[in-house]
């Protein structure tokens, strides 16, 4: 695991200044294997969509019926897609908007500016144009910014971006918010695995989880039929909840070997079950693969803001759902030592989960 303690293997290049010098070529290292391109498989019909869920009873506790109601779906929804979106989900509209523009206007900073918050593989934390330290690695068409909310300990307004003004207050509420989503999200999947409702919330630490914000910005791209902005991946930790571009679609979901296009509700958070909840489910939930795809007309701003685990608590099948016929799938392991694969390899589709397979 050593490399990761070192920099990155070769020079960085913003993405964003390959867009931004018109040339019509991408450059070889972004040109991805003839099975990895958007067109070479399935595109499931427009028409097809997540499910869309509304919450808005969250706030009603008192009312069982919507609340049995809401429960179910999310339970078709965990069991069936590992994908849905959320609308009227409590967080004001005026908060996504201004968090969403916000965020735009950083990487709309001149480079200098961005260039003050370079990460590196020690942390990933702040301005970063790759993920993995593999030499030579094939590139996805993306530059992100990557912060930690929580703990408190490894929250450092320093390393937060300084502009555009207001940036870090809309960071901390909208982290506030979200937060108390993915809390009560996470009582609705305990409820629904038939556990007690605080148990998965106790599971991932209780107070001490850990939530963090990526940021993806993919430039407008000319051969956005070479390339993705995001290669297949599942989320490594346990659950995402994404605010994603309100006007440019570009994430796909893989559901019967097809691609499905997210197509986001208005104000809508996109809500997915990542791998510490498919171990911790003991794979009834599975975390599922997505990916980004680019295009050349508009650029796409995307928060993704991951909800996991305290990162030094080993993660393991609930031994409530463990019988004869269903043994434990996987052995424990923290989300610190599991973190470190994606840091070092980089985005590979379900190979991660699928690796910690315990030899039975
Ligand atoms: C991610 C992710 C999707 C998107 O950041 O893990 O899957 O739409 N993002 O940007
Ligand atoms: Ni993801």
């Amino acid at each position: 695991m050593s490399n990761l303690n070192q920099d990155w293997p070769e020079p960085i290049v913003r993405v964003q200044s390959l867009s931004e010098s018109g040339c019509p070529v991408i450059p070889s290292r972004y040109i991805k294997p003839l099975p990895d391109r958007p067109t070479s498989s399935a595109v499931a019909s427009a028409a097809l969509n997540i499910p869309i869920i509304d919450v808005h009873a969250f706030s009603l506790d008192q009312d069982h019926s919507l609340r049995r109601t809401i429960l179910n779906q999310v339970s078709d929804a965990c069991r069936n897609w590992g994908f849905f979106q959320i609308i009227n989900h409590g967080i004001r509209p005026e908060l996504l908007d201004d968090i969403r523009r916000a965020w735009h206007d950083f990487f709309k900073l001149p480079v200098e500016t961005k260039q003050v918050y370079a990460n590196s593989p020690k942390t990933y934390e702040g301005y970063g144009s790759r993920l993995g330290v593999q030499k030579g690695a094939i590139l996805d068409w993306s530059d992100y910014f990557f912060l930690h909310y929580l703990p408190p300990r490894l929250k450092d307004h320093n390393k937060w971006p300084a502009a555009p003004p207001c940036i870090r207050e809309l960071i901390e509420e909208y982290g506030e918010e979200i937060v108390k989503l993915g809390g009560r999200l996470l009582e609705l999947l305990s409820v629904n695995l038939g556990l007690p409702e605080g148990y998965l919330q106790n599971t991932f630490g209780g107070q001490d989880v850990g939530a963090c914000l990526r940021v993806n910005y993919y430039p407008k791209c000319p051969q956005p039929e070479l390339t993705l902005g995001l290669s297949s991946h599942s989320d490594p930790g346990g659950l995402t909840l994404l605010l994603p571009d309100d006007k440019v679609a570009g994430l796909q979901v893989r559901k019967d070997n097809k691609w499905i296009t997210v197509k986001p509700a208005p104000h809508a958070i996109i809500v997915n079950v990542g791998d510490q909840v498919q171990v911790l489910s003991n794979a009834i939930y599975r975390s599922v693969e997505h990916r980004v795809i680019v295009n050349s007309e508009k650029e796409r701003v995307s928060l993704a803001f991951f909800y996991n685990p305290k990162s030094d608590i080993p993660i393991e099948p609930a031994k409530e759902l463990i019988t004869r016929d269903k043994p434990a799938l996987y052995s424990p392991m923290t989300f610190d030592e599991y973190r470190l694969y994606i840091r070092m390899r980089g985005p590979q589709g379900k190979s991660q989960v699928d690796s910690l397979k315990s030899p039975r």
